[in-house]
């Protein structure tokens, strides 16, 4: 993690002092270091060289446009899983030839945009999926190109909110079911089964599953292609862990040469898929402390981030470091303390315990490792504006996506016909819409179905 480091007692992202970026955009903000992600990616395209890969950056890591840019100009493909997301990948320059749509519940209308946009790939999870799939393409005339993702059946050893491979998960075709499936395939008109694809969870930290999921995709590939169907493409997902605190994860080499160990003669282009490894430790969540609170049994660091703008602490009782953005000095104690946001609910807690030198009220923190799956999750719970996003390269930074007003907040939601506008609320939105028989809502003229 050089990205982030002190500089003479202070902590910087690249070249730009965290505390000067607090004064220019208030907190909590985001800060990504460009050049971290640019390394991450390089070091992973690099391990697949020579292998046919295409490494598809999975968006839902983090959609800001600025970082999807930032890996499209470097080469990256997308992994997408909606509408919104493939609007993203295509705004930020990604080659339609280099994206993936994954997802268990793709409506329609995501089926109908991607085959427009005329994308890689198709991940379809279930036979209902495909027949969909399949009259949306042969109403507009085209074929969709699809690979299968097979649940394999295998434990991902990782956080049981986010392993995907076992058979209670919901995604994925089991194993055995796929015979039936690729027959249906068959049968229909706009498909075209090109090849398989598999991811069995997230932050993983062993080779050992992948192993295990990688041959039971291979080895029903060789199947499938000796019975005649012609498959040429694997997805083998993605999921590779970082390290947050003591995690070892694969290295990239390790990562690599399993796939070129599992692929060896075998004719497959390869699409990987990896969200976390590319962002996830090139990001830091910086806030200020508000106030700190001695209650009867424990210290409260509060501070001004809160569980709208990173939720993986009570959603996965995930661990982020938190440091000082001032270098503490060798010499002073540190203490357990529980560092909680102000949010009213207990579960804003980001850390219990946690042993931290002394902290006052003005003070600045930082949660590292939050690049990946952070931002992107935030919300405006409790009508919090979510924290805004800064991008760094170097000793320049830009504001990449900025704090909304409260009034945006506000703005989005109307009132109904029947209520009085509040005091500076303005006017009611609308025309009445008649269900029923009856007059009912009808804010936007949008009508109730
Ligand atoms: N491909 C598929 C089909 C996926 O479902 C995912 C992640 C990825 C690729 C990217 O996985 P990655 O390389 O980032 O591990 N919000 C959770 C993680 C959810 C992951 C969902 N799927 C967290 O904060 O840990």
């Amino acid at each position: 993690m050089t990205a982030f480091s002190y500089r003479t007692g202070a902590l910087h992202a690249e070249a730009v002092p965290m505390e000067a970026l607090a004064e220019a955009v208030g907190t909590p903000f985001y800060c990504y270091a460009a050049t971290a992600i640019e390394t991450a990616y390089t070091d992973f395209a690099g391990a697949l060289s020579g292998l046919p890969a295409t490494v598809c950056y999975a968006l839902k890591a983090n959609g800001n446009l600025a970082v999807v840019r930032t890996l499209a100009r470097l080469g990256a493909g997308a992994d997408v899983v909606s509408g919104g997301e493939l609007q993203i990948a295509l705004a930020a320059g990604v080659p339609t030839e280099k994206i993936v749509f994954a997802g268990v519940g793709k409506t329609a209308a995501e089926m109908a945009a991607g085959l427009d946009a005329g994308i890689l790939q198709f991940n379809v999870e279930s036979l209902p999926e495909l027949e969909l799939l399949s009259q949306v393409a042969q109403d507009k005339g085209l074929r969709a190109p699809v690979a299968l993702r097979i649940n394999p059946d295998v434990d991902a050893r990782t956080h049981k909110n986010i392993s995907t491979g076992k058979a209670e998960n919901k995604f994925g075709i089991d194993l055995d079911q796929v015979p039936a499936v690729i027959e249906r395939a068959a049968a229909l008109p706009g498909l075209s089964v090109e090849g398989l694809a598999v991811h069995i969870g997230s932050q993983l930290t062993e080779t050992a599953p992948y192993r295990a999921a990688f041959t039971r995709l291979i080895d029903l590939y060789r199947s499938l292609r000796t019975a005649g169907l012609p498959l040429r493409r694997l997805d083998f997902g993605g999921g590779l862990g970082i390290t947050y605190r003591d995690e070892t994860p694969p290295d990239m080499a390790a990562y690599a040469n399993l796939v070129r160990e599992l692929t060896t003669g075998l004719e497959a282009d390869l699409v990987f898929e990896p969200g976390r490894r590319l962002v996830g430790n090139a990001g830091i969540l910086v806030t200020r402390v508000l106030y700190v609170k001695d209650g009867a049994e424990r210290r409260f660091v509060i501070v001004d981030a809160g569980m709208n703008d990173l939720i993986r602490p009570p959603l996965y009782d995930a661990w982020h470091e938190i440091v000082p953005v001032r270098e503490p000095a060798a010499n002073v104690d540190w203490a357990p303390v529980d560092v909680v946001g102000p949010v009213c609910e207990s579960t804003d807690t980001f850390a219990r315990q946690r042993s931290l030198p002394p902290l006052a009220s003005g003070d600045l923190v930082a949660f590292r490792s939050t690049g990946a799956y952070s931002a992107v999750m935030a919300s405006s719970y409790n009508c919090r504006p979510p924290a805004p996003e800064v991008l760094v390269r170097g000793s320049e930074f830009a504001v990449v996506r900025p704090r909304p007003d409260v009034a945006e907040i506000i703005a989005r939601d109307t009132l109904p016909m029947w209520l009085e506008p509040a005091d500076g609320a303005g006017e009611p939105i609308g025309e009445p819409i008649v269900v029923a028989g009856k007059a009912a809502l009808g804010a936007r003229g949008r009508s109730a179905r």
